[in-house]
């Protein structure tokens, strides 16, 4: 008996008809790579973009979860994925990782394998906490809500990094894990992972570094000259690392490696299953099914663009980086708060509100996030904005004038992410 009142109607439409109702409903979407677009969002080049969706789309119907027995390709590109990372994180001999379908997958079990760890390693932490500094992300607080862990994070952020004189005082008996950001998302300065290694191992606590932003940039902002904290598993404490592949790694989104030390460390983060009619069931991440795209993608333009590809493009984002500092200095009442060292930056000012200087600029079409400790816009930059900051600048100051002359309020509006 068909139903009535279908919202799934009973017959299907033509591709014509299908594509002309997926235009009409994007018709209200910002663009993605839109050069005004200063918030999360990661474009390389279109050639780039053309490599990932290439080969994103000859995966898109292969689940990894079959990649020994169906897609070899797939257990090659992890593999080779996860080799090329290590390398750009100064792994040790026997380290190992794996792909999942992005940072917050990555955080969550890092934080697993941690858990596992600690009840061999540190069975006095009879209720197991994390230390997790005040920029820290969301992830982390995530992963302890799921897995029954408590998470203690800073109050605050003095020098705008981690505070790790409070970390010391936050490690008690049930301390497992201490994390650091490289860099963190709000703020973008590195925090001082070499203090918070020296912290974790006179503890011989698990330490996570969050190099979910900075992992394809830090490595190449360091090799063309520029300082930047020992953030890697060059520091001997580092237990696990978190890299995106689907930020600045430039593949398509729903990638992220998490690199362990220790091979023999995987067993903690493993989730294996057999009493059930299928037999053995056995993943190193969250997800079960898990589609191909992701990964073909990252593999495809970690080669395409090589090592010298993504320096060549840190080495651009610096540069515009740069002239934005520069510029939002020449502006009065503005300052970049602290000395952002990869990819992003936010900034501010201790004199007029920022959020109404923000509601110009989102007036006039530029898209960027904001955050508040302290307030601030936070810009996260791609070689295409090359392109606009001067255009951005002149805006910006033109805001800025009409919030300091009282010509304009804040609407309130508060940074959210609600997906
Ligand atoms: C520093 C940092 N860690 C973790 C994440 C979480 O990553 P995802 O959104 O891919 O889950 C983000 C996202 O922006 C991030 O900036």
């Amino acid at each position: 008996m068909p139903k009535t009142n279908r919202t799934f109607a009973a017959k299907g439409e033509s591709w014509a008809e299908v594509e002309a109702a997926l235009d009409e409903a994007r018709a209200g979407d910002k663009l993605w790579n839109d050069p005004r677009n200063l918030r999360a969002a990661y474009d390389a080049g279109d050639d780039v973009i053309r490599v990932a969706t290439e080969a994103f789309n000859r995966h898109l119907g292969d689940n990894v979860i079959f990649n020994t027995s169906s897609y070899p390709s797939l257990r090659r590109y992890e593999d080779d994925v996860v080799a090329m990372v290590l390398e750009l994180m100064n792994a040790p001999e026997g380290a190992s990782g794996s792909i999942t379908t992005g940072g917050t997958e990555s955080i969550v079990v890092a934080v697993k394998a941690a858990r596992e760890w600690a009840r061999e390693h540190r069975p006095q932490a009879t209720a197991p906490e994390i230390i997790v500094p005040r920029t820290g992300h969301p992830a982390f607080n995530r992963a302890a809500d799921m897995l029954g862990l408590k998470v203690v994070r800073l109050a605050e952020s003095p020098a705008f990094r981690a505070d790790v004189a409070a970390m010391a005082r936050a490690v008690t008996e049930n301390t497992v894990m201490l994390v650091g950001s490289a860099p963190p998302y709000p703020l973008g300065v590195v925090d001082p992972l070499p203090e918070i290694a020296a912290l974790a191992e006179a503890h011989g606590l698990w330490l996570h570094v969050d190099a979910c932003l900075g992992g394809f940039v830090l490595p190449f902002v360091q090799d063309l000259g520029h300082a930047v904290p020992t953030f890697d598993f060059s520091l001997a404490p580092v237990t696990s690392i978190s890299a995106d592949l689907h930020k600045y790694g430039y593949s398509g989104r729903g990638a992220s490696a998490l690199l362990l030390r220790d091979r023999a460390y995987a067993r903690y983060q493993r989730f294996e299953f057999d009493d059930w009619p299928a037999g053995l069931y056995s993943t190193m991440g969250l997800a079960g099914s898990r589609n191909g795209g992701p990964v073909a993608s990252a593999w495809a333009v970690m080669r395409y663009l090589g090592y010298d590809g993504y320096r060549e493009r840190v080495e651009k984002i610096l540069a515009i980086k740069q002239r934005f500092f520069d510029g939002i200095d020449a502006i009065e009442g503005l300052c970049v708060w602290g000395a952002p060292e990869g990819g992003h930056f936010s900034f501010g000012s201790p004199e007029i509100d920022i959020f109404a200087v923000a509601d110009v600029m989102a007036e006039r079409g530029w898209l960027c996030a904001r955050a508040r400790e302290p307030k601030a816009l936070v810009l996260i930059l791609n070689i295409q904005h090359a392109a606009i900051v001067e255009a951005y600048l002149a805006d910006l100051a033109e805001a800025a004038a009409a919030v300091r002359a009282g010509q304009v309020e804040s609407r309130g509006d508060e940074p959210i992410y609600i997906g």
